[in-house]
């Protein structure tokens, strides 16, 4: 792996200038994924392997024995979660994941309690972190920043991983590889992701979620991706270009409610509204009636097809509709533990000491 392409050989200047497909090669160590940033990093032989081992912890860990293999697996490591924006699940997910693993953690949720506030620039900022720990998580409201943090620190003197936990508007790798570990998991037995329609609703230019899963379900066969948003958060022209370019069939549309009935998964999202100039605390009300999912809608949904949403909700979906079989966010936001555990025990090498104990205990995937 001499001539792997990594962030260590490549100047700033040059790896900004990478679509981002060339910028996915340089996130590997030795073969395996080390940095987590963007989507594109992942073809489907990964998120199918991701998806196995998630299943295959979450099955050892049913019982005492297993969670307590599972726990001295990365004992010996600590990771920092660096949260400057909001988050529940993501976050308790992460620390989760890093829990069942046997990993220490520590956090920084709010930079005014960090040196950050005496005007530390980010940089050093990563540099302080990477000084007490082997693994940093991060979640910005800057665009790019994970990406811009990687290069720093591979290029230190204590390079460490750092996993991207949601960029600005832009990227949202690890809820994308949780919510295809949540369609894998609805469509088994009923043909896979392959050839599903997927209808995306709410606001589709600054979800970043949306805008990393549509990248990973061009990995499936004759999917269709179907966009419902009003026309001023309509998905952005970058995504579909990239949708063009691999030939995807797609559909933007104006009228959420007529294309449910043949919907085989729906992703719900909230309006994004923190990203309006508008004054803190004050939101943008707007009339989302017509992008939210209600117990009536249940009606015309197929009896095979799910609903997901990254969470949190607010008026998008109605509570009428949790008690549905087909309303899988919940499980969803479970998996997110299970493919983050999975994420990071690959990343330091674990992979095979897992299968090895699940195949001597018998548990079969
Ligand atoms: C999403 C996010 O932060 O992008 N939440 C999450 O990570 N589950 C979606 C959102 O905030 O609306």
């Amino acid at each position: 792996m001499k001539d792997e392409p990594t962030l260590m050989r490549i100047s700033w200047k040059k790896y900004e200038s990478l679509s981002l497909t060339e910028k996915a090669h340089y996130f590997n160590e030795a073969g395996r994924l080390y940095h987590i940033m963007i989507a594109q990093q992942f073809d489907r032989s990964r998120m199918d392997e991701l998806g196995m081992l998630a299943t295959i912890i979450r099955r050892i860990a049913k019982t005492e024995e297993g969670i307590k293999f599972l726990k001295d697996l990365l004992s010996h490591k600590r990771a920092m979660l660096y949260f400057s924006q909001p988050s529940s699940r993501t976050f308790l997910s992460f620390c989760a994941a890093c829990q069942i693993l046997g990993i220490s953690i520590g956090e920084v949720r709010d930079t005014a309690t960090s040196s950050e506030f005496k005007g530390e620039s980010k940089e050093d900022s990563v540099r302080t972190f990477s000084s007490y720990f082997d693994l940093i998580i991060m979640r910005s409201e800057v665009g790019g920043l994970a990406e811009r943090m990687a290069w720093v620190l591979s290029n230190s003197e204590r390079p460490i991983p750092i996993i991207n936990a949601g960029s600005g508007k832009d990227q949202h790798p690890t809820q994308a590889l949780l919510d295809i570990y949540t369609l894998q998991r609805s469509f088994e037995g009923n043909g896979g992701i392959d050839g599903k329609r997927i209808l995306f609703a709410g606001d589709l230019l600054r979800g970043r979620t949306v805008r990393s899963l549509a990248w990973l379900l061009t990995a499936y066969r004759d999917v269709k991706q179907i966009f419902a948003a009003p026309k001023d958060l309509q998905i952005s022209e970058d995504i579909l270009a990239m949708l063009d370019q691999k030939k995807i069939m797609y559909q933007r549309i104006d009228d959420f409610k007529s294309l449910i009935p043949e919907a085989d998964a729906i992703y719900m999202t909230r309006i994004q509204d923190e990203w309006d100039t508008q004054k803190a605390g004050k939101r943008n009300e707007r009339d989302i009636s017509k992008y939210s999912f209600t117990g009536n809608d249940l009606k015309r949904l197929k009896k095979s097809a799910v609903i997901l949403h990254p969470l949190p909700r607010r008026s998008e979906i109605s509570t009428d509709v949790d008690d549905d079989p087909r309303a899988v966010y919940w499980r969803q936001m479970r998996n997110g533990m299970w493919i983050r555990t999975a994420l990071i025990a690959t990343i330091f090498d674990r992979k095979e000491m897992i299968k090895a104990y699940a195949s001597y205990k018998g548990i079969v995937v």
